[in-house]
């Protein structure tokens, strides 16, 4: 919406006594740099004006000048790079052994492994050096980077080593050659527009800086269901240019591939992997590759999975697949990293025994051991999809003699779209400190993905971005924390939540201890929150799963192929994965978590509905019934949601303009939104058992106004589905040209009121409201919010309502509200309801 009446009088209020705090678009994330206060800035009056910076690759010329770059805009120093002592004080950037040869002195206390680094100071011909030391260039790089975030946060800066956890940390673009992105939220692609590489690759180098600067080392740029084009000789020319403009930063390029390639692209009869024409295929597909793109990563391979093809075609395994395709890569230092994430679409749901939960285990734990030694299994963190809740996938313990890496999603295709505040790093700790207990002993996921546990030379960490064209690369500002800790997280899954997000926060809205206090515990609450108002217990998000994920859509997950079932009748819900009764799948975890799982008693209620059914008023551990605990979290939620905008506002004036606004006004969409997930889930609960909530909020809601019940001109009454995302199951729309209105006499109490006016707000028109109280207007809006989806979607439900709110509205007893809804487009001004809250 634009054109909120109190939102511009807060603007020009704040513009007349705040301090001047420049606008940032958001757009170098936790790069900023920003100038330390002078006090702050104290502790690094002895930092060197000079930089020995010996290596000579594109990598080493980074970080020498991103060293430069920093220290200038955090303390005001001018730094000089040369290639030799020059008689000062100096910082020595290199690899050990560049060290060594300008500094003989200088000795190592351990080796450094090769993206690590080593920082220290060493004395010699009476000056100081700041050493940063690297394995290879690449670490040299992050060791400039550690020592710029120290300085950004205004921390000491002592001797440090530090090496990455594993060797995969990559992240993952779901971009399609057409510039549109699946699953992304923020625009369209950096790489690509209209089938090729975008002429401008500035943001690419940009979005490189930022990947290495918390040690992602790899980037595969295309929709894992990849384009049948990708592996075209012009193509690969094209996406040569994307690895050039990574490479200063260490990022190397990788490629989604579709394993029809040998027939697509290179028209052979077929292409199953065992075919030693096909195989030869991939060989030379590979050398071609290589002789434009020397660094290249890699495939990801998506294959049998919701219509990609497969080795299934032939009969193959997907270990005869990856081997293919793997042993074309491994001359060059190429590795297959092979989807986890095969299933079968196409359930049967009246099938007790059926779970999609199960596929990943069914599927490779078989072939555990025999893929080649440059194959790495890419497997989601939950058995199912990304679900706001998920037990981690039991085959992360199944393989043993295989590489693992484990797919985690910062783009929130789940978790409200970067149109909702969701911080998934304390989710993702819970999967990597789950100890799965395989070989009877602690075997944290961390550890396994790491190759620690079963020492595997290849491992690591893969994070679903889909950044794309908005200036601050994921649409809320809040969400590149969310790249952010996935990069801490991969380099060091020890970390705790509050280690990274306070580091971001310093680093992205500067070191105020209040913004810290209050930017950090929204972030780190804010899965919490999230799941309390959507889908909690372990019975999924409840998010539409047929349409765009986003808002509620609790039945669509039912009755269909896609195995998202969570088998709710009137008496229970949840699906029976036990052992004893159910699919079976609880038996895919070593014994000892099994048991945890399989009893009713040990079962984390978070996961209650996962793993079991049981009836609406079963007892949880906390003395709730189950019924009770969602009428109860989803309230909690969406309270909690509710106090963003009012805690936010307390940063007022020490943040820049433009983020502040930005974010206030996602918070309110946020909160309002909250409210529809709130009502739609506790109806349907209360529907679907016939219980009601025990504090009569569920179904009864005394401050509203129903359009459907006020008085109409021209608006007409319809129905909306799912029937939950509508209060009263309706909502009214404009069908003509001209404006329609609605009226109704509140009769209520004298007194201020603050008027919500919950409406639908679909990309097809921007239609205007006007808001009035005896026929005087007391708020003008527009429906022009960017909401999700990015595409075209003309439904009323929950994934379009929208609350507008008009505060501090005085009304008495005889009073007329009228609502003119002025349609726009295909867009009919479409109003579900009104509601008064009275001060
Ligand atoms: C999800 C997502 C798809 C994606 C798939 C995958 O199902 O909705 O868009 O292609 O995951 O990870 O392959």
């Amino acid at each position: 919406m634009s054109a909120h009446p109190t939102a511009l009088l807060l603007i020009l209020g704040f513009l007349a006594t705040a301090p001047c705090l420049h606008a940032e678009t958001g757009e170098e994330g936790w790069l900023r740099y920003a100038p330390l206060p002078a006090q702050a800035a104290q502790q690094y009056r002895n930092v060197p004006h000079s930089i020995v910076a010996p290596g000579q690759s594109v990598i080493a010329r980074s970080a020498a000048e991103e060293l430069v770059r920093g220290l200038h805009s955090m303390l005001g120093t001018s730094l000089q790079i040369t290639s030799t002592l020059a008689g000062e004080d100096s910082f020595v950037v290199g690899t050990a052994a560049e060290v060594r040869q300008v500094l003989p002195g200088w000795k190592l206390t351990a080796p450094i492994p090769a993206e690590g680094f080593a920082f220290s100071r060493f004395a010699a011909n009476g000056h100081n050096y700041w050493i940063v030391a690297g394995g290879s260039d690449r670490g040299e790089l992050y060791g400039v980077f550690h020592v710029l975030e120290q300085v950004g946060q205004e921390k000491a800066l002592p001797s440090a080593a530090e090496a990455p956890s594993s060797p995969i940390r990559w992240v993952n673009q779901w971009d399609n050659f057409d510039g549109s992105i699946e699953r992304g939220y923020a625009g369209r692609s950096i790489f690509f527009d209209q089938g090729h590489v975008r002429s401008d690759l500035h943001r690419v180098s940009e979005y490189g800086r930022l990947l290495a600067s918390v040690g992602i080392n790899g980037a595969t740029v295309n929709n894992v269901n990849s384009d049948l084009r990708t592996l075209d000789p012009e193509m690969i020319h094209e996406l040569a240019r994307i690895a050039d403009a990574f490479r200063p930063w260490g990022v190397r390029m990788s490629l989604s591939i579709d394993l029809s390639s040998p027939q697509v692209v290179g028209h052979l009869p077929t292409f199953d992997p065992v075919n030693p024409a096909v195989a030869a295929w991939w060989r030379r597909k590979a050398d071609e590759i290589y002789r434009v793109i020397p660094d290249f990563g890699g495939f990801v391979i998506k294959a049998d999975s919701e219509g990609r093809v497969g080795p299934s075609k032939y009969h193959r395994t997907p270990a005869q697949a990856a081997n293919a395709v793997a042993r074309a890569l491994r001359p060059h230092g190429g590795v297959v990293l092979y989807r986890g994430f095969v299933y079968n679409n196409h359930l049967d749901w009246h099938d007790l025994k059926a779970d999609r939960a199960r596929a990943g285990y069914d599927n490779f734990r078989a072939l555990d051991g025999s893929f080649e030694p440059n194959v790495i299994i890419q497997i989601k963190h939950g058995p199912i999809d990304f679900q706001v809740r998920e037990p981690v996938s039991p085959l992360f313990a199944a393989l043993r003699h295989t590489n693992q890496a484990i797919e985690l999603q910062i783009t929130q295709e789940y978790t409200g779209q970067q149109r909702h505040m969701v911080f998934p790093v304390p989710m993702w700790k819970v999967a990597l400190d789950t100890d799965l207990r395989a070989e009877n002993r602690y075997t944290p996921v961390s550890e396994i993905v790491e190759g620690k546990t079963f020492h595997r030379p290849l491992g690591g960490f893969v994070g679903v971005a889909n950044i794309g064209l908005d200036s601050n690369w994921l649409h809320h500002p809040m969400a590149m924390a969310n790249l952010y800790g996935f990069g801490r997280l991969a380099w060091n899954p020890d970390l705790t939540t509050h280690e990274i997000i306070d580091s971001w926060t310093r680093l992205t809205f500067g070191n105020d201890p209040k913004v810290l206090f209050v930017i950090d515990g929204l972030q780190e609450n804010s899965w919490r929150v999230y799941e309390l108002y959507t889908g909690p217990l372990g019975m999924g998000t409840l998010t539409n799963i047929l349409g765009i994920h986003y808002g509620p859509g609790i039945e669509s997950a039912e009755r269909n192929g896609w195995g998202q079932w969570f088998r709710a009748d009137n008496k229970g819900i949840g699906m029976d994965r036990t052992v004893a009764t159910g699919t079976g799948y609880i038996g895919q975890y070593p014994p000892q978590l099994a048991k945890v799982y399989e009893s009713l008693d040990t079962c984390p209620d978070s996961l209650l509905l996962f793993m079991h059914h049981v009836p609406y008023n079963y007892v949880l551990h906390d003395g709730k019934t189950l019924v009770q605990y969602v009428y109860d979290s989803h309230y909690e939620g969406a309270a909690l949601a509710g106090s963003y905008p009012s805690r936010w506002e307390t940063l007022r004036g020490r943040i820049d303009d433009q983020r502040y606004w930005q974010t206030l006004a996602l918070f309110q969409y946020q909160a309002g939104h909250a409210i529809v997930w709130r009502d739609a889930v506790t109806k349907w609960f209360q529907n679907i058992s016939g219980i009601p909530d025990k504090l009569g909020r569920v179904g009864h809601y005394p401050d509203r106004i129903e359009a459907e019940a006020m008085q109409p001109d021209g608006y007409t009454t319809v129905d909306v589905t799912p029937w939950e995302t509508a209060s009263g199951g309706k909502a009214v729309v404009c069908n003509r040209a001209t404006p329609c209105t609605l009226t109704a006499k509140p009769g209520r109490p004298e007194g201020t009121y603050s008027i919500g006016v919950r409406y639908f707000d679909l990309r097809t028109g921007v239609s205007q409201f006007d808001l009035m109280v005896n026929g005087k207007s007391v708020a003008r809006w527009s429906a022009d919010a960017t909401l999700p989806p990015a595409a075209m979607d003309a439904h009323l439900d929950g994934s379009t309502s929208t609350l507008f709110t008009a505060p501090g509205v005085y009304l008495k007893p005889g009073d007329t509200v009228t609502l003119r809804g002025t349609p726009n487009g295909e867009e009919p001004a479409p109003v579900d309801y009104i509601e008064l809250v009275k001060k």
